[in-house]
């Protein structure tokens, strides 16, 4: 049994912190990235508050599809440059979107989804996935989450 305790009652910083150090120990020396990208899912849910939807996006054959996540069931397949997913997987940039219906062509997976964070997740400068939060609140992410994904990004990349 793997056993990490997300912390209550500290700042986004401590949090996204203590997330990443859980996220390098439960995919150390594991090969196999799917079982890795799925309990990332699962950290990221346990960890991160105020939300309904996390999870991977992988490009594969010049689109994204759909990996483990936590949450509905979700649109499989996304064209690289549609969408929040798709923007991000294009311009190789984090999308921080506050409102998602301000979003010019945001694909609506969960009709619960207000505000949404996607990083890229880069390996040797390519985008080879994007990690996707959705949060039924609008303006849920911020600066600090941003940040904080980034950085999970870079660390978990090589194991993906
Ligand atoms: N809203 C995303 C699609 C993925 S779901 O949110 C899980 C987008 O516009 O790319």
């Amino acid at each position: 049994m793997y056993s990490f305790t997300a912390p209550t009652d500290a700042g986004k910083a401590e949090i996204w912190r203590e997330l990443r150090g859980a996220a390098v120990a439960l995919t150390e020396g594991e090969p196999d990235t799917v079982a890795n990208m799925a309990n990332l899912a699962a950290l990221i849910w346990q960890f991160v508050p105020r939300l309904n939807w996390a999870g991977f996006y992988r490009v594969i054959d010049g689109e994204l599809v759909l990996g483990p996540f936590v949450g509905k069931p979700a649109c499989i397949r996304i064209a690289i440059g549609a969408g929040v997913c798709g923007t991000a997987a294009q311009s190789g940039a984090t999308q921080l979107v506050a409102d998602v219906h301000a979003f010019p062509g945001h694909i609506a997976c969960d009709a619960e989804s207000a505000s949404e964070l996607v990083v890229p997740v880069l390996r040797d400068g390519v985008v080879i996935a994007v990690i996707d939060l959705d949060s039924p609140e609008v303006a849920r992410f911020d600066a600090e989450d941003a940040a904080g994904l980034e950085a999970l990004a870079r660390v978990i990349s090589p194991r993906i």
